[in-house]
């Protein structure tokens, strides 16, 4: 990568921003050369990794797949974005980290909100059903909608105007409402309403694989990154002699498809049904040796009785913990693939794991404009 002074492009121009109206990217006034070489720095500094492969950036706008909107304002002028601190919406449908497709598509939302009369949930005074707007787009540009709603009150009146909406958004595959009748500042609830005859959006990443999405399921939100990511993983096994894999903390399986190959068996391990249901899927599909449970993932590998050529683990940002690296550290096993979103927590696990040592390391820019990063790192015994 260029230096920190090196002249490189600008950041992202956000009018947002500017106006003080959103401050949530909150490295954008860091030209972005100098917000990866200080990721790099604070990467090297927690992880002891003896290679560093070369940084992958991916694009600076544009790149986030899923946009997560509060629905505030009135029926007849929603806002999709944020509440500001006296609770009053703002309106970020034009965010420039949304790919094009999000942005298109918020704006004929917000139009259908109002012509469907679907009112816009009021923190304040606790009346309104509709609270947020998570939508996710696929690579082939089709769309999941999930509205996140107070109750069923007006569940009939979104079936009945869903066709309204199919035409204006004709690349819209699945649309769910999901039920979140607490008073809490929550994204989503529990339970969640299919309304579209498919409840899973293919994602068909250029490395090869289609992942199929459901709709409580977690997915990387920058798609290219993701790619980087899942191909990291892909090559380090490569050039391995592994016949079994886990991959815990799976989601819908994205690291654990690209690692099926001959003669090796995959398991994936998730807490989430959902996303399992939807790796089995793939896998279906795939014709691949892989399979998967539904379970935590500590609970799972210390009841295992056995333990696999290889683990990759990539869990949120809390890290794997005290009890799963403890269990790596003394499994014997001879490699991990350990992928974090927060580098202080897989330093915290790396020193619980000193028979793991690092090989190589890349740093992944999934969140540019903040402080976040990805590292994926691969140990050896
Ligand atoms: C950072 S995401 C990674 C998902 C997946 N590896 C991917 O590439 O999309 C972390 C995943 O861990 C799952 N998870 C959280 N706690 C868990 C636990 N205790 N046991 C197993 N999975 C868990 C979440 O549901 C989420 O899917």
């Amino acid at each position: 990568m260029d230096g920190p002074d090196a002249p490189g492009p600008l950041t992202l121009d956000c009018h947002h921003y500017d106006a003080f109206r959103c401050r949530s990217c909150s490295l954008l006034e860091v030209p972005r050369t100098r917000q990866l070489s200080d990721k790099e720095q604070r990467a090297r500094s927690l992880v002891p990794s003896p290679v560093w492969l070369p940084t992958v950036a991916g694009p600076e706008a544009g790149f986030r797949n899923k946009a997560k909107m509060v629905v505030g304002g009135t029926v007849d002028a929603p806002t999709l974005g944020i509440l500001d601190r006296d609770l009053v919406g703002i309106d970020l449908r034009d965010c420039g980290l949304h790919s094009p497709g999000l942005t298109a598509a918020l704006g004929r939302i917000a139009d259908w909100i109002s012509g469907a009369g679907l009112a816009p949930y009021d923190v304040g005074t606790r009346s309104g059903e509709l609270k947020h707007v998570l939508l996710t787009e696929s690579p082939d540009g089709e769309l999941m909608l999930r509205l996140v709603m107070r109750s069923t009150a007006l569940e009939a009146r979104v079936r009945s105007r869903l066709p309204a909406l199919m035409e204006v958004l004709p690349t819209l595959r699945v649309v769910t409402i999901n039920v979140q009748p607490d008073h809490k500042a929550v994204l989503e609830g529990a339970r969640e309403i299919v309304l579209t005859e498919v409840a899973t959006l293919p994602m068909r990443l250029a490395t090869g694989v289609t992942l199929r999405l459901g709709p409580k399921s977690f997915f990387q939100t920058n798609t290219f990154v993701a790619e980087a990511l899942y191909d990291q993983a892909r090559s380090w096994v490569a050039d391995l002699d592994v016949h079994s894999i886990w991959d815990l903390y799976c989601g819908v399986g994205g690291f654990a498809l690209h690692l099926i190959g001959s003669g090796r068996e995959v398991l994936g391990v998730e807490v989430s049904a959902d996303a399992v249901t939807a790796a089995r899927a793939t896998a279906a599909e795939l014709v691949a040796d892989a399979q998967f449970v539904a379970a935590d993932a500590t609970a799972y590998v210390v009841s295992a009785g056995v333990v696999p050529d290889l683990v990759v683990v990539n869990p949120p940002r809390r890290g794997i913990g005290a009890d799963l690296a403890g269990w790596l550290e003394g499994s014997g096993v001879e490699h991990v693939v350990y992928s974090s979103c927060n580098a202080e927590s897989l330093a915290r696990d790396l020193a619980l794991m000193p028979s793991l040592q690092p090989v190589e390391a890349r740093l992944l820019d999934m969140f540019p404009h903040t402080t976040h990063f990805e590292v994926i790192v691969l140990l050896a015994r």
